[in-house]
């Protein structure tokens, strides 16, 4: 069997699939390599606007749905458990999410409270509505984390901590559903070239350069197929979240400040924010 035809394989596996953020960036490419490989699969994108321009998948619903009210979540959860086929192995992509620049509390504690509210409860809470299923069906949730999970990240410190939280919290969550014949891995891009930077309060891109959307939605496809509990996404990424990992944390936090500081990224920071 070819590469393309053991993930059509996979994905064909399927009864649905419910992705989160599946308007732009990450998202959206994962949908758009389930309309190529499985286009029967039906697709629900929880997010709070449609994504632009012509129809990415030929069964996909939207859901609109703004993740950080947790009435919203409970209401979105009603709402999939009336559209999904009644049977079959589930996918759950929880993908969406935000990030931030500044030394704390900037861009104020309002934002970060958000980003706690998106990154880390909305994942948590619709992953448990949805768990009886998930529990009686088997299947895969995938859970987009990050590179800066591996260490604490001045200047990005509450984002980085929420994407560690989601990386633990996958890991974990993989050991106790495994016996149900579910499955949870965590992914961990470095940077892609997505809406991200706009979402964290940039003008302009950063210029880390990095994946794009649609290689990083190819290595979730190919770490699905195998056995992995989390795929740091690109090779460079993969060996820096080796090291990092192994720093003393107040030593990686100590360098990361003054790496992060050459970068001179408040430069790029929009003036509305
Ligand atoms: N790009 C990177 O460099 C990078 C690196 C590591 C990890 N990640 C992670 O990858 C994931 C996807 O990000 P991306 O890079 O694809 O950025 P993106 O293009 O900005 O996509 C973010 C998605 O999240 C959705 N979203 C934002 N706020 C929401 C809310 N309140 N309720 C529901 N959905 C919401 C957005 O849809 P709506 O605006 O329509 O709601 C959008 O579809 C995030 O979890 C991010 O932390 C990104």
């Amino acid at each position: 069997m070819s590469g393309n035809e053991s993930v059509a394989a996979m994905l064909r596996g399927f009864c649905c699939a419910v992705v989160t953020g599946g308007s732009s960036g990450i998202g959206r490419a994962v949908i758009s390599r389930m309309a190529q490989y499985a286009p029967d699969v039906p697709v629900f994108n929880l997010s709070r606007t449609m994504a632009a321009g012509p129809p990415i998948h030929p069964r996909l619903t939207h859901l609109a749905c703004d993740l950080t009210q947790a009435t919203a979540i409970e209401e979105v959860a009603v709402r999939l458990r009336t559209l999904m086929p009644r049977e079959g192995r589930m996918l759950l992509v929880n993908n969406s999410g935000f990030g931030s620049y500044g030394a704390f509390p900037d861009p104020g504690v309002g934002r970060n409270l958000e980003m706690i509210d998106l990154n880390v409860r909305a994942i948590v809470h619709l992953t448990g509505l949805l768990w009886p299923e998930l529990q009686a069906r088997g299947g895969v949730i995938v859970n987009v984390a990050s590179l800066a999970g591996y260490q604490p990240t001045p200047l990005m410190s509450t984002y980085a901590a929420t994407k560690a939280f989601v990386l633990n919290w996958s890991v974990a969550l993989d050991a106790e559903a495994r016996p149900h014949g579910l499955r949870c891995l965590a992914v961990c891009p470095g940077p892609v070239s997505t809406n991200f930077s706009r979402a964290a309060g940039f003008a302009t891109s950063t210029g880390l350069g990095g994946q794009t959307a649609e290689a990083c939605a190819d290595e979730i496809l190919d770490a699905m197929e195998g056995e992995a509990i989390e795929r740091v996404t690109g090779l460079r990424n993969r060996l820096l979240s080796v090291i990092s990992a192994r720093l003393p944390k107040a030593w990686a936090a100590a360098v990361g400040l003054r790496m992060i500081r050459r970068l001179r990224l408040d430069r790029l920071l929009r003036r509305d924010t």
